[in-house]
């Protein structure tokens, strides 16, 4: 299969919008206390960066990265999900805030977030930048959600097809062939 992409889904400028809002609610949501910003690997790199940036710097955080894999290099789900990276951190009694790049069915973020609840956190919160329409059953859980796209396979800001396309700034849509 040859892939290229085409239009853009997402513009630089609108993620960059949207990630202030989210960080300026995330800072009403956490004063007063500490926050322990958890990054599901490898595609929300992009978003924790900039989204810890929009954070107010009176709130302690926290930066560590987990590693799931569940869909190797295709764009269909295999329904299994495995920890590859651990964090290093502990959390018990903390404030987690879990980042993912795109909600698609869910079932990554609710096996890691089980694993990270199961490990005393005082209170365990979901971010993500992109969701897609099946997660629906999912999304009471998802309490911060840049966008909500339509079921399109999706690349750029982190986002990868075969591990290409995360350099980009804007999200786009693949045009598979
Ligand atoms: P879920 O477990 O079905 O929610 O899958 C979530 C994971 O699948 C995300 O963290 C991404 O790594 C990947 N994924 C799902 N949809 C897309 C997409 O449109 N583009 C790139 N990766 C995707
Ligand atoms: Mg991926």
């Amino acid at each position: 299969m040859r892939a290229a992409t085409k239009s853009v889904l997402i513009s630089q400028q609108q993620i960059q919008n949207r990630v202030a809002e989210m960080g300026r609610e995330i800072s009403r949501d956490y004063t007063g206390k500490a926050l322990t910003v958890i990054g599901v690997l490898k595609g929300s790199f992009m978003f924790v960066a900039d989204l810890i940036r929009q954070i107010d710097p009176a709130i302690p955080v926290e930066v560590d990265f987990i590693s799931a894999s569940s869909y190797g290099n295709s764009t269909l789900s295999s329904g299994e999900v495995r920890i590859v990276k651990d964090i290093g951190i502990r959390i018990e009694g903390k404030d987690v805030l879990l980042i993912e790049d795109i909600v698609d069915s869910g079932r990554t973020l609710s096996q890691v977030k089980t694993i990270l609840a199961g490990r005393g956190a005082r209170s365990v919160r979901i971010a993500a930048l992109l969701e897609k329409p099946e997660s629906r059953k999912y999304s009471g859980d998802l309490h911060y959600v840049g966008f909500r796209i339509p079921n399109h396979f999706v690349v750029g800001y982190g986002l990868d097809y075969a591990e290409r396309y995360r350099n980009l700034s804007e999200i786009r849509v693949l045009d598979e062939t």
